[in-house]
């Protein structure tokens, strides 16, 4: 029993979960999400998405619009990075947005977050375009936008 409930699994978020991944979003995150930003997320219906492994791992936070995807947050607990979970979040949040139809994913990153920069190249993200001043307080950075033709 114990395996199978630890056996990891991409599922769909729920309310009696914003806790933990706003407590995960805060040791990742330099402007971390509070947990009413997480949970808005879910009362607009935007696509989220927890990472299980036992505990909740990492997330990832899609919206949807006509013909096109937004890719608004993923993230990895610390000590479970580099273990591939960052990539199949990303497929995840890439195959809900492909299944309802979008032609193009878009995200933002700073232009300092290398890994997140890998993750994104190497599942086809392209450059785009760069968003002046896009991040503020407390660590103001430009954003680079990526975008995936699906
Ligand atoms: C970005 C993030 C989600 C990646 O998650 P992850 O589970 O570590 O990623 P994966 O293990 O799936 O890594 C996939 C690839 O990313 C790259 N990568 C991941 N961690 C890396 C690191 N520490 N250094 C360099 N490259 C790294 C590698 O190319 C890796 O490929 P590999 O398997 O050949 O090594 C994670 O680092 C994270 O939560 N960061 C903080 C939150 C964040 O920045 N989110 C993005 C906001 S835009």
């Amino acid at each position: 029993m114990r395996a199978v409930q630890d056996a990891p699994q991409i599922v769909r978020m729920e309310p009696g979960d914003v806790e933990v991944v706003s407590g995960l979003e805060a040791q990742v995150s330099p402007a971390p999400w509070s947990v009413g930003i997480f949970r808005d997320c879910l009362k607009a219906h935007y696509e989220c998405w927890v990472f299980r492994l036992g505990e909740i791992a990492g997330y990832v936070i899609v919206s949807l619009g006509p013909g096109e995807a937004h890719l608004l947050n993923i993230a990895v607990a610390p000590d479970q990075q580099r273990r591939g979970f960052g990539r199949q979040l990303l497929e995840k949040g890439v195959t809900v947005a492909r299944q309802a139809g979008a032609e193009r994913v878009f995200l933002e990153v700073r232009p300092s977050n290398l890994r997140a920069r890998a993750i994104y190249e190497k599942a086809g993200f392209e450059f785009l375009s760069i968003r002046k001043k896009y991040y503020g307080l407390p660590h103001p950075e430009d954003a680079l936008v990526y975008a995936l033709a699906l």
